[in-house]
């Protein structure tokens, strides 16, 4: 059989109906907006804004920020279009098997966990270290050993088991205690954009775009695959520095799509996933824009602090206290975040495991809780594994790679299920498709041809992994594979049978 194989859209929803992988529908637009701005403000705007802007782009950061908001938004309303069609867990992943096919949506499923796992582990650590600088800046630092950067990181490890066990007992309880936490988050950046205006020096915009200058310590591996390719002398700053800024802060977004995993448990998915998805998108991205104005204009680009930019833009203006308000709203803050990404872990690997592309045992939901617990230990102590023994500072490149491939995907989808399946009921609809889909699709692109070397290896031995293990066990096990005859051919709405479910 093809590999082309396509899963119906209502076989996708029949099999959400099934008791035993029943989630519950509990989630509005508001928690799903909560949900998206809690993932999305991160580690990205906290650390990754000083850093970028200290090392390729200036305070031309700005423009980086927008250039990776326009590949998102484009992105996002893809994601918006296909949740209100195929209201099912799994996200890009559900999507691309109903469009193109199941090769590709495990592909995209494996690009996922790249992205959700890794991204989970990253923050985590960055959570780690703006604690250590929090306890410091409270006179109890945490000895360096089991902190940031330490041989063990067991303050990540302490973190990512404490979050596990919450999503483990209940996405309700989750979302309580994420609703809270960004509240806080959302308080410390308005105060940074608001404390900040005060010592902004305007002469701190000039040069805004730097010239672009010989980078040392990007050669070899460690360039843009682009300048590689191009056999261009790697360069920091000048146009091109916007746009590695570009690929960079991208990480500082990632997680909208992340909404879109919560499909199957919102109430009313063809209304609400839109509005969630598009208004957390642009709700982060005024707030960035403005936070990399303030914080550029505080701070000469070239005296940006690239760790923990934000709070020591504070300390260099002799703000000692704000800059411990702030590094306490990011411990908040972060940990939103590694939660969110935890629950979209689950929800990714439930989804393929329903499908059975992986051992179909794992998605058993738990009979009084309803949550996915038996994915959901598993993902907490791989998460807790990484976040505590990867080496810091290597992971993010590799968080943004798997995120833009499955945009790319998605961005493709749209406009083939448009052709295939024009009768569906869409919630919402990406306007001048294919020509804002195709152009999503290619922006993504760049980005991605913007990231390293080094990173676009990792990433092929990440797929070259997953096709092993797709051939090897995946498609051999596949539902839809065994029962092609029923769920074959998108073109013909399935019918849904009692034996079907
Ligand atoms: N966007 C998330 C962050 O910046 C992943 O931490």
């Amino acid at each position: 059989m093809s590999v082309m194989r396509t899963k119906s859209i209502e076989r996708s929803i029949a099999d959400t109906e099934e008791p035993e992988f029943r989630l519950k529908k509990s989630l509005s637009a508001l928690d799903l907006t909560i949900f998206g701005v809690g993932v999305v403000i991160g580690a990205g705007i906290f650390t990754l804004t000083g850093r970028a802007a200290h090392e390729v782009a200036g305070p031309a950061i700005i423009v980086s920020f927008v250039v990776a908001a326009i590949a998102c938004a484009l992105a996002a309303m893809c994601y918006a279009e296909f949740a209100s069609t195929v209201p099912v867990s799994g996200s890009a992943y559900t999507f691309s098997y109903a469009s193109l096919g199941e090769l590709f949506a495990w592909i995209i499923g494996w690009d996922l966990i790249l992205e959700m796992f890794l991204g989970a582990s990253v923050v985590a650590q960055g959570w780690s270290a703006y604690l250590g600088v929090l306890l410091q800046q409270l006179g109890a630092p945490i000895p360096a050993a089991i902190g940031y950067g330490g041989v063990v990181d067991v303050m990540a490890i302490v973190l990512v088991v404490v979050l596990g066990a919450l999503m483990t007992y209940g996405i309700r309880e989750s979302m309580r205690v994420n609703l809270v936490l960004v509240g806080v988050k959302l308080f410390i950046v308005i105060f940074v954009i608001v404390a900040g205006i005060m010592f902004i020096n305007p002469a701190n915009y000039s040069p805004f775009v730097p010239d672009a200058t010989p980078h040392e310590t990007a050669t070899g591996l460690t360039q843009p695959l682009l300048q590689f390719l191009a056999g261009i002398e790697p360069t920091a700053f000048g146009v091109g520095g916007i746009f590695a800024g570009a690929a960079l802060v991208f990480f500082a977004y990632i997680g909208f799509d992340v909404v879109a995993t919560t499909a199957e448990e919102t109430k009313n998915p063809q209304r609400d996933m839109p509005i969630g998805i598009i208004a957390s998108l642009a709700i982060c991205t005024l707030l960035y824009c403005a936070v990399a104005f303030v914080v550029t204009g505080m701070v000469r680009y070239d005296e940006l602090d690239p760790a923990a930019a934000l709070a020591n833009a504070f300390a260099y203006h002799g703000q000692a206290w704000m800059a411990t308000v702030i590094s306490a709203g990011a411990v908040a803050g972060l940990t939103t975040v590694v939660l969110t990404l935890l629950i979209g872990s689950t929800r990714i690997i439930f989804a393929m495991s329903r499908d059975h592309l992986l051992p179909g045992g794992l998605a058993k939901v738990h009979p009084t809780r309803r949550t996915p617990w038996i994915i959901s230990i598993i993902v907490t102590v791989v998460v807790a594994v990484l976040a505590g023994f990867t080496p810091v500072g290597v992971l993010e490149e590799m968080v943004n790679i798997g995120t833009l491939s499955a945009f790319v995907l998605v961005s493709i989808g749209v406009v083939v299920l448009r052709r295939t399946r024009p009768d569906l009921k869409r919630g919402f609809r990406v306007p001048w498709s294919p020509f804002l889909p195709i152009l999503s699709a290619a922006i993504c692109t760049y980005l991605m041809l913007n990231l390293t070397v080094e990173t676009w290896l990792r990433f092929l031995i990440w797929l070259v992994i997953g096709f092993v293990i797709y051939f090897a066990y995946s498609r051999g096990h596949s539902r839809l594979g065994k029962d092609a005859d029923t769920y074959l051919n998108p073109a013909q709405p399935h019918v849904v049978t009692r034996e079907d479910s």
